[in-house]
């Protein structure tokens, strides 16, 4: 998998690139809606592409395992066949999920066994295993089983925890490269940075990882609760030993602000259910910053949602529209937002990297973090 970087801002770390795979081109930096079990919450595959403009999305191992089941996916001929999203796709490898919704039964150095959300069956994933699965789910890009350590975390356990990572990211590696893609076109393998909040792990971490050599690198662990600055010096940290001429992918990150900050420390990926999940919410991300869809405010706002965005769903429907659609937990409520909110995601991104190809990225930057933390 080629990454190409197309330039690099000069006031920051921010860079622009272009990833190759098989199923396209993804432009850098980017933001990958999340697409759990196949399905970006309320919003149809064709919008997703002509109306958000999104490049890749997200699936979940540990979801996809569950339910359909591997027997369905394979079934249908990998993922892209089944879930009809012709473009990238990126798979999570169940070392978030089995921790944040299952019952953990035991985390060993073999693996972990861990019970079901839906019916409390019980299961097993290793680093093994994690690399199975997503080969037979068939995404361009499979992430290695980690385990994401919470926060706060005292130091034995964080580093106890990063040491079973990297020996477990021997184990995803071994698997990857002894087995081939089930549906005739590339997947590669990022490996996961973790070490919580300390700088050390982290640098041990950034160095051990970096030594595999993959197509790209990903950083785990943070946004589980850490204050942003805690964030924001881990990512500058690990940034500063990961190899420039790969993606550097930052899981589970963030507000429109974390983003932008990301961006200039040198992230190139990101993945958040923020703009879908808070959308259901009613909360609604816009250029100009942020409106809460329950607020008695909007009654009567005829305005359009966003009119600086060019998509039709931010130009066409209104606030108080918006509003009653919300209010009235109607579902079109939920896919009106959640398309406007990831049209957003997507144009902040791309106009990130349309200002780092122009070299006017912090300027930009610093006025549109101003303008995305205000309260409408
Ligand atoms: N998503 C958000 N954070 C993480 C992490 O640390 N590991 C994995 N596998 N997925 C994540």
């Amino acid at each position: 998998m080629k990454f190409e970087l197309k330039g690099s801002d000069k006031g920051s770390k921010a860079r622009a690139g272009v990833l190759h795979t098989d199923h396209g081109i993804i432009e850098t930096p980017i933001f990958m809606p999340v697409g759990t079990a196949g399905s970006v919450k309320a919003v149809h595959q064709r919008e997703l592409r002509d109306d958000i403009a999104a490049q890749i999305i997200l699936g979940n191992t540990y979801h996809l395992y569950l339910r359909p089941g591997l027997d369905i996916i394979q079934q249908a001929g990998g993922i892209h066949k089944f879930n009809g999203w012709e473009f990238p796709i990126l798979t999570d490898s169940g070392g978030y999920q089995v921790y944040s919704l299952s019952g953990v039964r035991k985390i060993k150095e073999e693996g972990v066994t861990f019970q079901s959300h839906i019916d409390g069956s019980k299961h097993f994933f290793s680093p093994e295993t994690a690399i199975d699965i997503q080969r037979t789910i068939g995404a361009d890009i499979i992430m290695a089983f980690d385990e994401c350590t919470p926060y706060p975390c005292d130091y034995t356990y964080a580093k106890n925890s990063m040491d079973m990572t990297h020996r477990w990211l021997e184990r995803c590696c071994n698997r990857f490269d002894n087995t081939s893609s089930h549906y005739g076109y590339e997947q590669t393998l990022f490996p996961i940075v973790q070490g919580s909040t300390y700088n050390d792990l982290r640098k041990q971490s950034a160095e051990t990882i970096a030594s595999f050599e993959r197509d790209g690198n990903a950083i785990g662990g943070l946004s589980v609760g850490e204050p942003a600055e805690m964030m924001y010096e881990m990512t500058d940290k690990v940034c500063a030993i990961l190899p420039t001429d790969k993606p550097r992918y930052l899981m589970g990150v963030g507000t429109p602000e974390n983003i932008l900050e990301c961006i200039a420390l040198g992230i190139d990926m990101f993945d958040c259910v923020m703009p879908t999940r808070n959308a259901r919410n009613g909360m609604i991300f816009t250029t100009e910053g942020i409106m809460n869809m329950r607020n008695e405010k909007w009654k009567d706002d005829f305005n359009p949602i966003d009119t600086s965005l060019g998509g039709h769903v931010s130009t066409q429907y209104s606030r108080a529209y918006l509003r009653h659609l919300i209010v009235s937990k109607e579902i079109l409520g939920a896919q009106i937002a959640s398309i406007h909110n990831l049209t957003f995601y997507l144009w902040l991104v791309t106009e990130a990297r349309n200002q780092i190809l122009q070299g006017n990225f912090v300027d930009w930057k610093n006025d549109m973090v101003k303008k995305v933390t205000t309260r409408l």
